[in-house]
């Protein structure tokens, strides 16, 4: 399916609601609330069976993702600030919680569960600096010196922290 292109205008959302959505094992969408397909504009017959690639936001650096499924995969769950893309190519920032599915007889990981809130303005300040900086870091050195950075931009902050904790550390800094 053809990208949208994305515009510089944000959308508004409802500190009281969730956007909601699940996957199975290997991201493919298999569920979206109502409040998920109100904001990015896709219908369920868009959605599922789709990969959740699908609201990717080229502003986002690839390090977070590879930060994201490293630590889901590993069956830990994992708090991270993403921007979104929806199809009319507006964007949202949200504070998203992902969680594992588990088989509950066998204790597999059959999928994933992200439930997503609006964020302080000034937390968007900070990581979409941190974000440009990054994504400026992937396109001329690559992924490992993004990931590197990263580590550095946290350890200058005084924190001492796990991988897995790096998104929601960012959040509770500020
Ligand atoms: C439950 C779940 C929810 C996700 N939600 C988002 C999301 O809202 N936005 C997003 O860009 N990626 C989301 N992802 C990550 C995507 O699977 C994907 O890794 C990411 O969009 C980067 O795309 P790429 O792997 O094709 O580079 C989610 C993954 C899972 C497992």
């Amino acid at each position: 399916m053809l990208k949208p292109t994305p515009k510089n205008e944000e959308i508004e959302l409802d500190p009281k609601r969730y956007i909601v959505s699940e996957t199975d094992e290997k991201g493919r969408i298999t569920f979206a609330n109502d409040y998920f397909k109100e904001v990015s504009g896709y219908s369920d017959e868009e959605l599922i069976g789709k990969p959740h690639n699908i609201v990717r936001h080229p502003d986002m650096p690839k390090v977070v993702f590879k930060l994201l499924w490293e630590t889901i995969k590993q069956g830990k769950n994992i708090n991270a600030v993403v921007k979104n893309l929806a199809k009319d190519g507006r964007y949202y920032w949200i504070f998203t919680e992902f969680e594992i599915r588990r088989d509950t007889d066998t204790g597999d990981i059959i999928g994933y569960h992200a439930a997503r809130k609006t964020i302080s303005k000034h937390v968007i300040e900070i990581i979409s600096d941190l974000y440009t900086k990054l994504l400026d870091i992937e396109k001329s050195q690559g992924v490992e010196a993004s990931e590197k950075y990263l580590i550095e931009f946290l350890k200058d902050k005084g924190s001492d922290i796990e991988f897995s904790n790096i998104m929601e550390e960012i959040h509770r800094f500020y």
